[in-house]
């Protein structure tokens, strides 16, 4: 396997983030960490949530420096879930007075026959995948019009474009966030705030180990031309892609790995 690509991409303009704040909701996910230590690298400010994994948001800032990193914990499956977020946003606003980016990383599967898929099921993916992030959004975007300038970044899935058996309520809250990024870009291009989604296929994370096995992983990999699963860090490198071009809006970055 070519390694090159293997690790984050620092431009050639290093720093290029250099005093933009990011917000990463699901910053305490391998994907999430791995988006968060990208932006690091790259000279930015990360502030994020967790729910039940502190360890993780604890060893970004470990590494970066709690002057570089910012946790909150954050449940989205409360009641009052619009508060807690708006809580979230106007603390990680307050941290340096301006957000430019938010990645949207929260995300939950729930793999199940369509027959057996329960309300509670679809209930919880729908408002993790799909409903939270809508919220963060609103309450980010507030402050960006405000700032004149931003950057959305949704994480999809290639199960919200082709969809996906047994994994129904995914696979539709994916592509409402896929629909979502479009449908907002358009409304925001005229004030200067771009929003994108990438669509990574399976990526390599403690998630999908609780859900394939070696075996399960290999058949995958057998239908994938380039012969591995997407990586965080593919994730992360397209992360810093939408974030370099600031031409690219109402795009979908499709990491299938050669075929969808
Ligand atoms: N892994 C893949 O194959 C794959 C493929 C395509 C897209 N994605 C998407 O990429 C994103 C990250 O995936 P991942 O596999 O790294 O995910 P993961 O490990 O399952 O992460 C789930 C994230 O959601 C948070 N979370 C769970 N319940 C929550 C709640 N009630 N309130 C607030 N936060 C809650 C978790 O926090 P704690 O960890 O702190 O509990 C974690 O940050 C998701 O949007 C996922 O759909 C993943």
């Amino acid at each position: 396997m070519n390694r090159r690509y293997l690790r984050i991409v620092t431009p050639s303009n290093e720093d290029f983030l250099q005093d933009k704040v990011a917000l990463i909701n699901g910053l305490s996910s391998d994907i999430g960490a791995s988006i968060g230590e990208a932006l690091l690298a790259n000279g930015a400010y990360v502030a994020g949530t967790y729910f039940s994994n502190r360890a993780a948001v604890d060893a970004l800032r470990d590494r970066y420096g709690a002057d570089r990193v910012q946790a909150f914990p954050c449940n989205v499956m409360d009641e009052c879930y619009e508060t807690a977020i708006q809580q979230v946003v106007d603390q990680a606003y307050a941290w340096k007075r301006r957000i430019d980016v938010l990645v949207n990383s929260l995300g939950i599967i729930t793999i199940s026959p369509f027959l057996y898929e329960t309300r509670e099921q679809r209930q919880r993916v729908w408002r993790i995948n799909y409903e939270a992030n809508v919220v963060f959004s609103q309450q980010v975007v507030r402050r960006m019009l405000a700032q004149g300038s931003g950057d959305i970044v949704n994480i999809g899935s290639v199960t919200g474009l082709r969809g996906a058996g047994h994994l129904i309520a995914y696979s539709t809250s994916k592509s409402a966030l896929l629909v979502f990024t479009y449908s907002l870009a358009e409304e925001l291009g005229p004030k200067n705030i771009k929003v994108n989604c990438i669509s990574p296929g399976v990526v390599e994370t403690k998630a999908i180990d609780e859900h394939y096995d070696a075996v399960a992983k290999e058949l995958l990999i057998k239908n994938i031309p380039l012969s591995r699963l997407c990586l965080p860090v593919d994730v992360s490198n397209a992360v810093l892609g939408i974030l370099m071009n600031g031409y690219m809006t109402a795009n979908n970055i499709v990491l299938h790995g050669g075929k969808l």
